[in-house]
């Protein structure tokens, strides 16, 4: 079945238009009738009767991994169900859209945002009960979320950690996005762990700033084909190029934690003023500054009664003498 504008899916979502593809779904904006809220849908369309049942298991899969996940910066299922053989995931709908629109644009200012609110999300599933390693991180699973928050997207490959050997259980296949991969995920039956997602993060904020992915299309393995990693350039803060360098170290061990990027970049914005805005700001005294416009016009408004008040006397008691 092919998924079509204006039509009603699953007997209460009204399909709106497509907002995406990925590798094998279509994710649609849809209006939820009976909330009225609008939601995203991520079905898998158009596929084989045996891919529909693959992957019927493993969005079930991913909803049961993530039902008692809560970050605020996790965008996770809110539902999901099969309808007329289409299996499918309900989401909050990010107006936003992906990191993905973002690659080459992304300022200063907006990288440590993006670190800083990735990597909490990273440091959250990193210390769970056990550990999840999330596998997939790249633009296009970090969405813009409200307030100018970003989310952590897509659990589709997310892993859970065996606390024995402090890995996850190695895939059946090599899953994952290729450019964004680690080396030590190349190595065949490696599986991947917390060190994975942060080379995963470098390669995203690598490519967000310079305009490509470390290695191209061909990712971390082109570390173990003794490639050099091209540094990062333009008037980008030293702080900033170091910190996505070493999420990109070869050496799993050299890469720095999903917490210490988090607790990096809540420094640097902290020291960082808030950006220049197109109002005009006066430097008032901290009790005028605390009045909106109108409360501000009105004082002005009693100020200069006082002083035309208070010529105006000056002038009636010169002229009394
Ligand atoms: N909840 C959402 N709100 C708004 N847009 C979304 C949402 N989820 C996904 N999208 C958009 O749909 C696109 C496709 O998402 P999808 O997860 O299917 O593919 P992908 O992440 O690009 O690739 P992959 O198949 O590897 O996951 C995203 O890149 C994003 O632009
Ligand atoms: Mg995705």
């Amino acid at each position: 079945m092919k998924l079509q504008e204006n039509t009603l899916f699953a007997g209460r979502y009204s399909l709106r238009h497509i907002l995406g593809k990925g590798g094998f779904s279509e994710v649609w904006l849809a209006d939820d009738l009976p909330t009225g809220l609008l939601i995203a849908i991520k079905a898998c369309v158009e596929s084989s009767a045996d891919e529909a049942a693959k992957r019927a298991k493993a969005f079930a899969a991913e909803y049961a991994l993530t039902f008692s996940l809560r970050h605020e910066n996790l965008l996770l299922p809110i539902f999901f169900e099969v309808y007329q053989d289409i299996p499918c995931l309900i989401m909050p709908y990010c107006e936003g859209g992906s990191a993905g629109r973002l690659v080459g644009k992304l300022s200063e200012q907006e990288a440590w945002k993006m670190m800083r609110d990735v990597a909490s999300a990273l440091d959250y599933l990193h210390s769970l009960e056990p550990p999840l390693v999330h596998c997939d991180v790249k633009p296009g699973n970090i969405l813009a979320g409200p307030g100018g928050s970003y989310l952590l997207a897509d659990f589709g490959i997310c892993r859970k950690m065996n606390p024995l050997t402090s890995a996850t259980e190695a895939p059946e296949r090599s899953v994952g996005t290729p450019a964004y991969m680690s080396p030590e995920r190349f190595v065949r039956g490696a599986a991947p762990a917390k060190a994975s997602d942060i080379f995963s993060l470098g390669a995203s904020m690598y490519e967000l700033l310079t305009g490509s992915a470390p290695f191209g299309d061909k990712g971390g393995i082109q570390l173990h084909k003794g490639a050099d990693l091209l540094l990062i350039e333009g008037d980008r803060s030293p702080a900033l190029k170091d910190l996505i360098m070493r999420c990109l170290s070869k050496d799993a061990c050299s890469r720095p934690s999903a917490a210490e990027i988090k607790s990096a970049a809540i420094a640097e914005l902290a020291d960082k003023p808030p950006a220049p805005t197109n109002k005009l700001r006066l430097h008032l005294p901290p009790i005028l500054a605390r009045l909106n416009n109108y409360q501000l016009m009105l004082a002005a408004w009693a100020i200069l009664a006082i002083a035309c008040l208070s010529i105006i006397a000056c002038i009636a008691l010169l002229s009394s003498r």
